[in-house]
């Protein structure tokens, strides 16, 4: 793969933020013995290099009632060194949807001879493993049963991450259309991760475009949501450094991966308030600001790629209502933020109230936020899961 090279970064305390990096040449050709001429303005990543860091690397897929044709299409996507994890919150109703996916990625591991796993998120073990490991926020009141929420699927995948020793994770949302997207998207966690020289890293994707169908196709590249959340985050960053900035282009990247040692140490707000939360804690707890807890990661430092696919965005359309939640959901965490300034949350406020997406008079919810993995009983977590690793295993023996 041939990518732009990092040209221009903003750096705030510990995190260094990379401007969107465009994607260049999906295949790149054979590996060149004699130095490259494009080299001061391009990174070549060799084929071995990214296969290198797919072995390390687990996706994970969280699912709820998606068309089981698209899941299919998304597994098949994946390459095939990474590590496939699905977490699913599906109807196991008369039509056991979690069932199908099962069956699903059973068959597609046993044609392709590859390793995955899955389980439902109301998995009663999975429940008990996370009690017993002390981590009851991902748990609902009665504390029996892991409450609802994409967000808490990932943090279920990254901690099944953690148990199978991978290094790095990555999440791809199964109602992706093209299987082509999906494997640039693990491309370029790979290829961001190559390049980095922190090994506290992130990798946030930017589509291209995001087409919508209304008649005919048209390539739109901005989302209202995206457009929203990206302006109040670099709202609140420009309000702590004096100058004004639009580096934030990926507040709500779906399509997103992490160091396992970054993704461990970051909280995780419950639902789709998840991708800018990220961002909002680094820049809470190593933007400068704060006082920092972790002097060890704060000294390596935190770098962030924005890295835009070539392959447009694809993926179901769920209509308004959905839309007025996520918004809601994401710009609660900038609300909420102690780093927010009052600026900040004037233009939060207006917003939802232009996109109908909040009352006058009202503000928006504060978030649940998951505790970092870190700071619970990985091991007990999984002494009990690895008892039931075969079960959640695809490929059977
Ligand atoms: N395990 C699990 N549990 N998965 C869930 C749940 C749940 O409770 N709810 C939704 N999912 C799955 C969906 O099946 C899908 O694969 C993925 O999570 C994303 O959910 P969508 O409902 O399709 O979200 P979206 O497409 O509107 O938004 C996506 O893109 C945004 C950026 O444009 C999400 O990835 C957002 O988080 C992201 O901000
Ligand atoms: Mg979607």
């Amino acid at each position: 793969m041939r990518i732009e090279k990092q040209r221009y970064t903003e750096r705030f305390g510990s995190i260094k933020i990379n401007d969107v990096q465009k994607v260049l040449e999906l295949d790149s050709g054979r590996w060149a013995d004699l130095p490259l001429k494009e080299e001061i303005a391009v990174v070549k990543i060799e084929e071995d290099v990214i296969k290198h860091f797919e072995e390390k690397m687990a996706i994970v897929i969280p699912i709820k009632n998606e068309k089981l044709k698209l899941f299919e299409g998304v597994i098949s996507g994946v390459p095939h060194e990474c590590l496939i994890i699905v977490i699913s919150n599906s109807e196991r109703k008369e039509a056991d949807r979690f069932n199908m996916e099962r069956d699903t990625l059973e068959q597609f591991c046993h044609f392709t001879q590859r390793q995955a796993l899955i389980i439902h998120q109301k998995d009663p073990v999975i429940a008990q493993a996370l009690a017993q490991a002390g981590y009851t926020d991902l748990l609902n009141k009665g504390g029996k049963v892991v409450r609802d929420g994409k967000s808490e699927g990932m943090v279920i995948g990254l901690l099944v991450a953690m148990l199978a020793q991978k290094e790095y994770v990555g999440f791809v949302d199964a109602d992706n259309y093209f299987p082509g997207a999906v494997w640039e998207y693990v491309k370029c966690y790979a290829t961001g991760f190559s390049i980095s020289q922190s090994p506290y890293t992130m990798v946030r994707i930017l589509w291209r475009y995001k087409p919508k169908v209304s008649g005919e196709i048209y390539f739109r590249k901005w989302g209202r949501v995206s457009e929203t959340t990206n302006k109040c985050l670099n709202s609140l960053i420009s309000a702590k450094t004096g100058f004004e900035t639009d580096i934030i282009k990926t507040a709500n990247a779906g399509e997103h991966a992490a160091s396992v040692k970054l993704a461990k140490i970051l909280p995780y707000a419950s639902g789709y308030a998840v991708e800018p939360q990220e961002l909002i804690s680094l820049c809470e707890d190593f933007g400068g600001v704060l006082p920092t807890t972790n002097q060890k990661v704060a000294k390596y430092g935190i770098e962030i790629f924005q890295i835009e696919s070539r392959n447009p965005h694809f993926h179901e359309e769920r209509g308004t209502v959905h839309l007025q939640e996520m918004l809601l959901q994401g710009l609660g965490t900038v609300y909420h933020s102690s780093l927010c300034d009052e600026e900040t949350k004037q233009m939060i406020v207006k917003e939802l109230l232009a996109q109908r997406a909040l009352k006058r008079g009202e503000e928006p919810a504060k978030p649940h936020i998951n505790r970092p993995p870190s700071k619970i009983n990985i091991n007990s977590f999984s002494n009990l899961m690895a008892e039931h690793l075969d079960s959640y295993s695809a490929l059977k023996k």
